[in-house]
């Protein structure tokens, strides 16, 4: 079997550089890729803005006249997508209910613009061994109305095209990485592999607790048997619509699926010491424009500190939204909080350090940002304007972590045949 791979919704490629473990550009802008996987296609389309930013960065990292694609992923013909092993890509968490078509009365429909379906539809047009995702943690809890109806719609596509799957919610940080972001990592692979083959007769116990791709690169402290959950999400509901109608269950941080049985259990990570902020921030001086005058100073003052503002919801119901505060700044000895796609505007979430050389607050530099992801510097230095080089990283993940669940994946295929 190959290690060929595909990268969809692939923003400024946080896949390829963690998979392909890259840390340098070249002196034309390309990336230094040490391998083992090569990709033979890459689709990053933004649906709100004509100018192409994170397309543009992918593409001076990987050059390439033919492979990456910047077309809407709904526009793109599934059966003329290439052949691949692995199947990766970081994809927003919608309301993936469906209902029967009107028109046809066995047909079933998803909302439109529901990016989950068009992975759905690569997973039937091109049947990849190996499938690797990433989305919020609120996945496995949405939506509020009915929980774990959105997961269990994705496990029932993944179970009736023949996939067992394992998922863990990681908080970066509490693995040696420079980010507190927590987010559902998910690994689903064919029952055709030699893995599935490997798989299939182990407990779940067993597979969450020590012989599943998360637990090798990701220990957890050992949980009791009694403790796993188990849910039918086939027995009991004829079709897809029949899960989106009835399905819901309290999933927790970590399960694992196959055939239709889901197990899920709430572990705890073996922590290890986490990379602070003061390993990544520049020490030897930044530009003027980064600290903050007196009067932003004022402004994050008040953004960073509790409040009570009246307000109005939509019905002209009034009620008192209340925050509390924050520390004035961020510590340097922590680890960095979730970086959103708002970093570096004036914001309560933005981070705001003591530059250690001026002894001045400033907000972090894109470069900074690159770090906390564990991206090489000057990743986004593509062309785009600095402010949606923060934007980039807000959206994107610590490739540190798909390193680690890549050298896993690099190991199963090495068995396949
Ligand atoms: C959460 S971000 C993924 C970031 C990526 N993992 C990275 O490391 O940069 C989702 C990406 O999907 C892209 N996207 C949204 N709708 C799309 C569509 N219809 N077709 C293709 N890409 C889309 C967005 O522009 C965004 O870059």
């Amino acid at each position: 079997m190959n290690k060929t791979v595909i990268e969809l919704f692939a923003g400024v490629g946080g896949f390829r550089v963690g998979l392909n473990n890259i840390t340098k550009i070249d002196k034309h802008g390309h990336a230094i890729e040490k391998g083992p996987f090569t990709f033979v296609w890459a689709n990053q389309w933004e649906p709100s803005t004509k100018s192409q930013h994170a397309f543009d960065c992918y593409n001076l990292r990987f050059p390439s006249a033919t492979e990456n694609s910047n077309v809407d992923i709904s526009k793109v013909d599934k059966a003329s997508i290439p052949d691949h092993t692995l199947l990766t890509g970081g994809f927003p968490c919608q309301d993936y209910s469906v209902a029967h078509t009107l028109s046809k009365a066995h047909g079933i429909e998803g909302k439109k613009g529901v990016l989950w379906w068009q992975i759905n539809d690569i997973l039937k047009a091109k049947k990849p061994p190996f499938v690797l995702l990433e989305n919020v943690d609120r996945l496995v809890k949405s939506p509020a109305k009915q929980r774990g109806r959105d997961f269990g719609i994705m496990l029932r596509c993944l179970s009736e095209q023949g996939y067992a799957m394992e998922w863990r919610i990681i908080n970066a940080a509490e693995y040696g990485h420079p980010q507190r972001r927590r987010r559902i990592f998910i690994f689903a692979y064919h029952k055709s592999t030699k893995y599935y083959e490997s798989m299939k007769d182990r407990s779940p116990l067993e597979i969450i607790s020590s012989q599943g791709i998360f637990a090798k690169e990701f220990p957890i402290e050992e949980f009791a048997k009694k403790s796993i959950k188990e849910f039918d999400f086939v027995k009991g509901y004829k079709d897809l619509v029949a899960v989106s109608d009835k399905f819901h269950a309290a999933f927790e941080n970590a399960g694992y699926m196959i055939g239709d049985k889901v197990y899920t259990v709430k572990t705890k990570p073996i922590l290890v010491k986490p990379m602070t902020l003061s390993k990544i921030v520049e020490k030897d001086g930044v530009d003027n424009h980064y600290f903050l005058s007196e009067s932003q100073r004022k402004k994050y003052e008040y953004l960073r500190g509790s409040k009570k503002i009246p307000r109005k919801d939509k019905n002209g119901y009034e009620y008192i939204y209340s925050e509390g505060s924050m520390s004035p700044y961020d510590e340097l000895s922590l680890p960095a909080r979730t970086m959103l796609t708002s970093e570096g505007t004036t914001n309560r979430s933005t981070h705001i350090i003591m530059d250690p050389k001026e002894n001045k607050l400033r907000i972090l530099t894109p470069v900074e940002c690159e770090r906390i992801n564990q991206f090489p510097d000057n990743w986004t230095n593509s062309g785009m304007p600095e402010k949606r080089r923060y934007f980039m990283m807000g959206n994107a993940l610590v490739c540190g972590i798909i390193k680690k669940i890549g050298n896993q994946i690099n190991q199963i295929i090495d068995k396949e045949v």
